[in-house]
């Protein structure tokens, strides 16, 4: 399988929980590489704009308050397979169906509230990385 990139969000729960550490071990321990880091307290235009696919479904307005709620930690991720590995490791986007081991299962609260963003996909990746860390080529 090829060297992908992806992007990963530790969302506003799990950075008040205080499990920035936990998740980020458990991202190295799936043999994902942090290839670039930062935390910031997103703004609604930029959490608008990332979730722009969203925008008209009924959560849209609750997940853009979630998201600009409190600091959030963006991390470009990379490895082989990254995508497909990342989202194994963050398990189902509803953390009660998540399985046991997985980010969403530990530390997610709610389909809502749940601890981490993984890209689903090359095209949004490449989207999504170079929207929060337009550095990385
Ligand atoms: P994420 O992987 O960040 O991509 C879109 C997010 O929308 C998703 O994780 C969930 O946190 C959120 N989401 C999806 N469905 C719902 C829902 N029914 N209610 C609230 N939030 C949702």
């Amino acid at each position: 399988m090829a060297i992908e990139r992806t992007l990963s969000i530790i969302k506003p729960d799990a950075v008040e929980k205080n499990k920035i550490g936990a998740i980020t071990a458990l991202i190295e321990q799936a043999g994902l590489e942090v290839k670039a880091m930062r935390m910031t307290h997103l703004s609604k235009a930029q959490a608008e704009g990332f979730y722009a696919e969203h925008k008209g479904r009924g959560f849209f307005d609750e997940l853009v308050e979630f998201m600009t709620r409190s600091p959030v930690v963006l991390m470009c991720l990379e490895g082989e397979g990254a995508i497909s590995k990342y989202r194994a490791t963050m398990g189902a986007t509803d953390p009660a169906k998540a399985e046991e081991g997985t980010i969403r299962k530990a530390f997610g609260s709610n389909i809502g509230e749940n601890a981490c963003h993984g890209s689903d996909s090359p095209e949004s990746a490449a989207r999504e990385v170079s929207y929060f860390f337009p550095e990385i080529r």
